[in-house]
Formats: C-alpha cells, sequence, structure tokens
C-alpha cells in the first residue's frame, strides 16, 4: 500500500509539486498521469526515498518513507525514468548481481530470475548482452529488476515511454498482470494507456492532483463527448453553426478559421453517430462538405474541461439560492 499525505517539493522558489495526497490499496494498478514537467518523477522519487519533500509525509507498505527509510525502501520494486543498465553484462548477469545488492541469497536468485524471465518474457534473451536488446526489452529487464526480491509496492515511471508499438501492448499487458498481487503506481503522459492499465486514476497538473478516480469515470465524465471536424463550402458562418447546431444530440458549435478554411467543431453525445446526419443537413442546404472527420480529446483538453468544471462547480455552489 502507498499512502501520500501533502507531499510537497521546492526548488528554491519553485514548487515542483504541492500538496499531492493519495493512497493505492493493496493489488491496485494506479495509473498517475501528467503532461510533461506535471511532477510525476518528483513524486516517485519522493516515494522511493530518492529525493526527501519539502513538506508532508508519505509510508509504503506501513513504513514511513522517512523514519523507516530502509523498511520502505526494501517494500518497493522502482523502474526509474531512466534505469541504470549494464550495457556488457547479460540479462542473467544482471538479474544476479542486482539480486545480490538487494542481498538475496543464491538459489533465491536462481529461482526468482527464472520467475522474471518467464513473467517479464525475457526468456529468449537470457544470455543476451543488454547493450544489443531493443529500447522495449531493455525496459522489461528494468521491470524484472524492479520485481526481482518480490516487493509489494512497484512505482514505475513512465514504462512504456520510447518503446516501439509492439512492445508497449505486450508491456502493458505484463504491468497489467502485475496489479493483483503488487500495488502498482505508474505514470504516464497517455490518457489512453493509462484507461487501459489502470483500476484508478490520479492526474496531476501543475504539481498539484486534479482528479482522482476509476479509468472509465474519468473517460466518461472527461471525454464524454465525441468530436466531429467538418469542413464546409457555401454559406456563412452564422448560417452553417446554426444548422449544425440544430442537429439532435449536437453540444456545441464552435467556428474554426485558424487553418485558413472555415472549419466547424461539432461536440455530440457519445451514444450517437451523428455524421451522416450532419452530412445531410450541410447537403441539403447546397453547400459542399470538404472534409469530415472525429476527433478525440487531447490530454491538455481533459485538463481544461477538468479545471473548468470544477471552477463552474465552485461558482454555482456559491451562489445563493434562489428565493
Ligand atoms: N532537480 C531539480 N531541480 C530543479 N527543478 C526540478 C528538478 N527536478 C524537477 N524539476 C522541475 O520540477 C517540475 C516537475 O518535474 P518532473 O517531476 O520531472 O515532472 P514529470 O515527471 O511529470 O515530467 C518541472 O518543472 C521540472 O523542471
Ligand atoms: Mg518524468
Amino acid at each position: 500500500m502507498i499512502e501520500a499525505k501533502g507531499l510537497t517539493k521546492f526548488f528554491g522558489d519553485y514548487p515542483a509539486i504541492e500538496d499531492v495526497s493519495f493512497r493505492a490499496e493493496p493489488g491496485e494498478v494506479v495509473g498517475f498521469l501528467g503532461p510533461n514537467g506535471a511532477g510525476k518523477t518528483t513524486t516517485m522519487r519522493i516515494l522511493t526515498g530518492y529525493t526527501p519533500p519539502t513538506s508532508g509525509t508519505a509510508s509504503i507498505a506501513g513504513h514511513d518513507i522517512q523514519t523507516q527509510s530502509l523498511e520502505a525502501r526494501r517494500a518497493i520494486g522502482y523502474l526509474p525514468e531512466t534505469v541504470p543498465l549494464y550495457l556488457d553484462m547479460t540479462v542473467r548477469q544482471y538479474l544476479s548481481y542486482m539480486g545480490a545488492l538487494r542481498g538475496l541469497s543464491k538459489q533465491r536468485i536462481r529461482s526468482r530470475i527464472d520467475d522474471m524471465f518467464g513473467l517479464c518474457r525475457l526468456e529468449e534473451y537470457t544470455d543476451s548482452l543488454i547493450g544489443k536488446l531493443s529500447k522495449g526489452y531493455r525496459q522489461r529487464v528494468g521491470i524484472a529488476q524492479a520485481l526481482l526480491h518480490e516487493p509489494p509496492v512497484l512505482i514505475l515511471d513512465e514504462p512504456t515511454i520510447g518503446i516501439d508499438p509492439r512492445q508497449v501492448v505486450e508491456t502493458r499487458q505484463i504491468i497489467r498482470g502485475l496489479g493483483g498481487e503488487h500495488t502498482v503506481f505508474l505514470s504516464s503522459h497517455i490518457l489512453g494507456e493509462v484507461s487501459q492499465v489502470c483500476d484508478r486514476v490520479m492526474i496531476i497538473h501543475e504539481g498539484r492532483i486534479a482528479a482522482m478516480d476509476k479509468a472509465e469515470n474519468l473517460s466518461e465524465s472527461l471525454g464524454g463527448t465525441t468530436r466531429i471536424i467538418l469542413e464546409v463550402r457555401g454559406g456563412t458562418q452564422n448560417e452553417i453553426t446554426r444548422i449544425l447546431a440544430g442537429v439532435p444530440g449536437v453540444q456545441s458549435v464552435e467556428a474554426d478559421e485558424s487553418s485558413g478554411e472555415l472549419s466547424f467543431i461539432v461536440e455530440c453525445e457519445p451514444t450517437q453517430d451523428l455524421r451522416a446526419e450532419l452530412a445531410r443537413r450541410i447537403i441539403e442546404r447546397g453547400w459542399g462538405l470538404v472534409d469530415m472527420h472525429t476527433a478525440g480529446l487531447s490530454l491538455e483538453e481533459v485538463f481544461l474541461r477538468l479545471t473548468a468544471s470544477q471552477e463552474e462547480e465552485d461558482s454555482a455552489s456559491a451562489e445563493p439560492e434562489p428565493a
């Protein structure tokens, strides 16, 4: 289990994270989602004892990270942003070396390494030099070293960053499979990744926790509309906006001239596919439908929505009851 209370870290005057609190239960896979610079690595480095917080406390499997640092660190397997691998060692040599560093017996090292080869799907590379492995396989060696001493808590910092798409799928499956037996806390800047792999997602934005919920709730509440982008020639902006907004199921229409062409961003309820109806209304008017495609929400937009809806809630609750 991981428990963090009010973690704050200043670099000089700059707060990298502020008041970060959360719990990750045994067996749970929690995703830590945020853009570059949001404070994910800083939080993870505090939890793993690499850097102290400016204020706040945290515990790993019941051990305080500052007063029981050794016990806390023993309970953690950590995959840092850049794994310190030895390129001239074979996978087997590296894992036995890491096992010895962690004080495991020779016999235990041997049996754990065999388990790791299977779990991290490294069987074909047991005696390959790490320097010869692709980024994806190196990342798996990194996960294997994190798991070697059977820690109850795993902290994985952007485990799929920079690896090729075929290996991303398999690496995600490996991580997904670690939940249940471990508490897994993994960071990512990819919304789709955390919603696939994690039971719950915590969003960090500019050093502060912006939301924490089950993945399906977040994507529904944040990405809960389908967006269709249409490029139309013919009518005026006002006319086209009015016609599109009149289609049942359309929630909003926004004109966009930034590309030089007049296009419209139409937000629809996700349960309906309105493309055929939107096209029909355009053509019915004798306008030209030059392009139409759907687009998802980017992470930035998810944040914007999140902060916008929080502000709305805040101002709504501040308003007096109508008489
Ligand atoms: N050692 C450091 N010294 C000064 N600033 C730092 C240091 N480490 C991180 N930062 C700053 O703290 C912020 C959060 O960084 P980081 O935790 O690495 O974010 P993330 O992992 O989400 O990309 C960034 O603005 C970064 O520049
Ligand atoms: Mg980082």
